[in-house]
């Protein structure tokens, strides 16, 4: 199955959904941002999808709780607009096991620190930054893995170190970390696009050679 058509999910500013459009619109990508999913009406990224003309839609509470009784909105939504491949960037909201399944091995998420370090429930944004900062850590960095049941726990695709010397702050560690994210994740969803995955041993093997 060629993987064309990419939906970004997000909850916040919306810095990682830009560098994966911009990847997109310099040319050489091969999965098209086309829809963009918040899960709140405030969130800033929707105001860049809607300028980027991309379909977007917010779907908050219902979608995501344990029983989920929206979740065939959402699905139904995805598949309207002929989804191949969804990106957690952002998003703040766990995916309930149905959408995981329906997207499985074509769903990444990001993360910002080495997974699976810094990982897991409450560990978000600044959260992340602010435990690396207590931890004293001399390196933190981005991971793109694959989304599967457990949180932040999926099979690790791309992962990317940043060294914290001389940072003074948390602040500072999470501009250094996002850095590295607006690369790291273009460069995550062109693997999956253009040689496919396999999953051996919990391990995500890049299939075919790069063309
Ligand atoms: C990014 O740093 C992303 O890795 C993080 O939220 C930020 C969103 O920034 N995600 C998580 O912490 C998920 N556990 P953005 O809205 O500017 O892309």
């Amino acid at each position: 199955m060629k993987l064309r058509r990419l939906a970004v999910f997000a909850s916040g500013g919306g810095s990682n959904f830009q560098s994966i459009l911009a990847s997109w619109k310099a040319g050489g990508h091969p999965l098209e941002p086309v829809a963009l999913l918040a899960d709140r009406p405030s969130a800033p990224v929707l105001d860049k999808a809607r300028a980027a003309g991309l379909d977007t839609a917010v779907f908050g509470k219902g979608c995501w709780s344990e029983d989920a009784p929206r979740l065939r909105e959402v699905l139904d939504w995805l598949q309207e607009r002929s989804v191949d491949v969804v990106a957690l960037a952002g998003f703040l909201r766990r995916v309930p096991p149905e959408l995981v399944a329906a997207f499985r091995g074509r769903m990444l998420n990001i993360h910002p620190a080495l997974l699976p370090a810094f990982g897991g429930a409450g560990m978000y944004g600044h959260f992340v930054h602010e435990a690396v900062w207590r931890a004293g850590c001399r390196v933190s960095g981005a991971t793109v893995h694959l989304v599967d049941e457990a949180y932040d726990r999926g099979p690790i695709l791309l992962q990317r170190a940043v060294a914290l010397d001389a940072v003074d702050g948390p602040a500072e560690i999470a501009g250094r970390v996002l850095q590295v994210e607006h690369e790291l994740y273009p460069e995550a969803l062109a693997l999956l696009a253009e040689r496919g995955i396999t999953i051996e041993e919990g391990r995500a093997i890049p299939c075919r050679a790069s063309r």
